[in-house]
């Protein structure tokens, strides 16, 4: 006879989001959510999602709470998606409840999907009680949002092309960096990445171009990264945003995240580069400027975008670390949760 499940499966996580220095647009052609390019981000320490999921047999579906809202049917459907994964995997049959918490504004360019799904993934799976990877992990994740799977790792971290899961490229000790995100407008995205980068691979002539391009500045952003040259770091990390926003510029229609005063930064983060500041810019599918800098530069930097007309807050990080489990709750013994714990710590 085998015993009945257990009533309730619980576990919480952390994830923090993470901003590409190399970006990622474009889904490859074999499905799955793999990416059509290779990617390379920094995980940011100041920036998380904290999100607990709970299996639990008094439901009749999935639920959803982020940020104490309950969220609809649109948003379900890519968690529910997720969790369905788990439960095909692990046997598990009920239906879950996910509360999750972003300290930061959700859905405007600022990577909430990133730290969303990580920590979606990482509580989920941790919840089933069995044992499972973080590569695993990064895996579950990359398949709802392709960025999320380097909110894994912790410092800097790679997406190779059609990659499976991320991988950690380098410890966040590696170079006493900063990113200071200037938040121009933090109301959801008009276009999601998910629909936008399919539509710009439809109708975009410079797609195949950007594809086959982007390999060069993923290998530039990624030794620059490694011999600690920010003048060439900056430039490729540049060359990778601006490639990306120009190829989505020529979809038809086109898919634009630029404001005015995104455009209006640009232009003053490359001349202060001019003057000597090591200071460099990327955007992500919103108009909100991230600033990368030397830490020993970043009050000054600081300064700078707080009184840079159209910028509304600023938000400051520094490498963040990998994700992980906060607690796990369920039936299984002390010793098996620690060992769980260990696992993916
Ligand atoms: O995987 P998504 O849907 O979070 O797309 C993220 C795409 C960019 O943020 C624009 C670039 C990147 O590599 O993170």
């Amino acid at each position: 006879m085998t015993s009945a499940p257990p009533f309730e499966l619980r576990a919480r996580a952390i994830a923090h989001s993470n901003i590409a220095l190399a970006k990622y647009w474009g889904k490859s052609t074999r499905g799955d959510n793999l990416t059509a390019v290779p990617s390379l981000s920094m995980t940011l320490d100041a920036l998380s999602s904290r999100t607990e999921v709970r299996f639990d047999a008094r439901l009749s579906q999935d639920e959803l709470m982020l940020n104490g809202k309950e969220l609809g049917e649109r948003e379900l459907e890519r968690v529910a998606a997720l969790l369905q994964r788990v439960r095909i995997a692990s046997g598990l049959q009920h239906f879950a409840r996910v509360e999750s918490e972003n300290n930061f504004p959700t859905a405007a360019g600022l990577a909430s999907s990133a730290s969303g799904f990580a920590a979606l993934a990482l509580a989920a799976l941790g919840a089933t009680g069995r044992p499972f990877t973080t590569w695993q992990a990064s895996r579950l994740a990359r398949q709802s949002s392709a960025s999320a799977a380097r909110s894994l790792f912790g410092g800097f971290v790679e997406l190779g092309t059609e990659a499976e899961a991320g991988s950690p490229y380098l410890p966040g000790s590696h170079w006493d960096l900063t990113m200071l995100v200037a938040v121009i407008e933090d109301a959801k995205k008009p276009v999601s990445s998910t629909l936008g980068m399919e539509h710009t691979r439809q109708t975009s002539p410079f797609y195949s171009a950007w594809v086959k391009a982007a390999p060069e500045t993923f290998a530039e952003v990624r030794d620059a990264l490694k011999a600690r040259e920010f003048a060439v770091l900056a430039r490729a990390m540049e060359h990778s945003t601006l490639a990306m926003h120009a190829t989505m510029s020529s979809a038809k229609p086109p898919v634009l995240y630029f404001r005015g005063p995104s455009t209006e930064l640009i232009h003053a983060i490359r001349a202060r580069r001019e003057k000597g500041y090591p200071e460099s810019f990327t955007l992500d599918a919103g108009p909100n400027v991230k600033l990368l800098t030397l830490t020993e530069h970043a009050g000054r930097a600081e300064e700078f975008l707080r009184g840079f007309p159209g910028v509304n807050a600023v938000l400051r990080a520094k490498p963040g670390p990998s994700a992980s489990l906060l607690s796990l709750e369920n039936t299984l013994g002390e010793a098996k949760r620690l060992e769980l714990a260990e696992q993916v710590g």
